[in-house]
């Protein structure tokens, strides 16, 4: 699977990597890529040789810089950009990915490359990194999850700071507020991503998913509900 516009996709070993790929634009997330990253993502998720999914920026400026802000000024009407939307929900579909999802962050980790970054359930990020939400400062509100997944992840205090006066944090207080799991050199990314994804695919996979599955969907439950989910899925786990 490949020949995408704006992304590149490899697979090996049971790693899938997906690369967004616009590096003259830092990666900015446009209307092809949304479209590239759908159209991936749904083939990863219905491929059961995949065990693990990372995804990293080209280039060495930027992870990815957020919405493309040239597009977006030549953005379709309001009702067509959300009939496009209910129609290919790719926010969703990142929700609902089995497989871990694991970021490779390096430089700029902005707007929509935030978020993205968000529905990965790790993140590792090299020294240079840069996490910002522009989005209320350019008059529109963050669009790919990022009212929900911040405080989530980096609690409602933090998430607040982040979104309402686009507050920029850098690799140390990105990792000392729990954002990032890892803060390594940048020259040493790509080794410790390897690393953590190696480890991942090397586990037996329906245990793997089973252990995301609780842990996410056990979030937005009752510790009851939470407790059932886990007895349920240990039970299938059990080969
Ligand atoms: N959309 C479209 N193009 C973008 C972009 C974006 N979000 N971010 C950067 N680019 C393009 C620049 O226009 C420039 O292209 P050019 O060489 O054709 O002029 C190229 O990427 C390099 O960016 P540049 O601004 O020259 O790099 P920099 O190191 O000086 O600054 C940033 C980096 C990230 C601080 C700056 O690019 C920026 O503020 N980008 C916009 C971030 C943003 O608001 N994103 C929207 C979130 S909703």
């Amino acid at each position: 699977m490949n020949g995408f516009e704006t992304i590149l996709y490899e697979k090996n070993d049971g790693i899938a990597r997906v690369t967004l790929n616009r590096p003259h634009a830092l990666n900015a997330f446009s209307v092809q890529m949304r479209d590239d990253l759908y159209e991936v993502l749904s083939a990863i998720r219905a491929d059961d040789e995949v065990r693990v999914v990372v995804f990293q920026g080209a280039g060495e400026k930027a992870f990815c810089a957020g919405a493309d802000l040239k597009e977006f000024l030549t953005a379709p009407s309001v009702v067509k950009a959300r009939r496009i939307r209910a129609v290919r929900d790719l926010w969703r579909l990142f929700l609902g990915t089995s497989q871990p999802m694991v970021a490779a962050l390096h430089g700029y980790v902005l707007g929509s490359g935030f978020e993205i970054a968000l529905f990965c359930d790790l993140r590792i990020a090299s020294a240079d990194v840069v996490f910002g939400l522009p989005e209320v400062g350019l008059g529109i509100l963050p669009g790919a999850g990022g009212t929900q997944t911040l405080p989530r992840i980096l609690g409602l205090a933090g998430a607040l700071d982040m979104l309402l006066t686009g507050r920029r944090l850098n690799g140390q207080e990105a990792l000392a507020m729990g954002l990032v799991n890892q803060l390594v050199p940048r020259d040493r990314l790509a080794q410790e991503v390897d690393a953590v994804a190696q480890k991942i695919a090397s586990c037996d996979p329906v245990a793997v998913q089973n252990a995301k599955r609780a842990v996410i969907k056990g979030m937005d439950m009752s510790l009851e509900q939470g407790l059932d989910l886990e007895w349920r899925l240990a039970a299938a786990t059990k080969g």
